[in-house]
């Protein structure tokens, strides 16, 4: 298997749209992930980090754009820390992809970024997501009791990080 993290490009809308449309990747994700995932949602997305952003790439796997992986780096006082957020389409789950890719994300970011801590916030109950997070070395925080509201439920927050060593 090959797996690559890549830039994303118009090429990669039929991908994009085909994996992201699913109501099991988005109950995990914040709503700017929305559900359904239309034409337009993959469209603006893609043109939007094409030109803006340089640390949100496509999880490629032989060649296929199946999910998505990214950093985004926080602004002001919190500006030596970052957050990861990542997505895979279901037919490759439980194959170790993200956990690599989560990997190569760390080193590229303390690589390429003016930053110290890379962290991030699954839901409580999204245990694949944390089972991904210690895998890759990151370390439980702090966990923050319903804060998260999502599909009209209340879910705790995880803030899980890895340091600069
Ligand atoms: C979370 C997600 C990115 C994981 O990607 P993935 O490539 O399938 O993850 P991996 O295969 O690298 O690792 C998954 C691990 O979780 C484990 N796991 C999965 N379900 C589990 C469960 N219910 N309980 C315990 N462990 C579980 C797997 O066994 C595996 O660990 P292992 O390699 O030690 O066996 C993917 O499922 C996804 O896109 N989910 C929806 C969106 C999402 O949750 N994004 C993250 C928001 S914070």
């Amino acid at each position: 298997m090959d797996i690559t993290l890549t830039k994303w490009t118009l090429d990669d809308l039929e991908d994009l749209l085909y994996f992201a449309n699913n109501r099991k990747i988005a109950k995990w994700m914040a709503n700017g992930f929305p559900s359904p995932y239309k034409e337009e949602d993959a469209l603006f997305f893609i043109e939007k980090v094409s030109v803006n952003n340089r640390n949100l790439f496509a999880i490629t796997v032989d060649g296929r754009k199946c999910g998505g992986i990214g950093l985004h780096p926080q602004i002001d006082i919190m500006c030596k820390n970052a957050e990861l957020g990542y997505w895979l389409g279901e037919p490759y789950w439980g194959q170790g992809i993200v956990s690599h890719c989560v990997g190569l994300m760390v080193a590229y970011g303390f690589e390429n970024l003016d930053i110290n801590r890379i962290f991030a916030r699954p839901f409580g109950s999204n245990i694949t997501s944390q089972k991904v997070l210690e895998k890759c070395g990151f370390v439980l925080e702090a966990r923050l009791s319903k804060t998260i509201y999502k599909l009209g439920q209340y879910e705790d927050e995880l803030i899980y990080a890895v340091r600069r060593s």
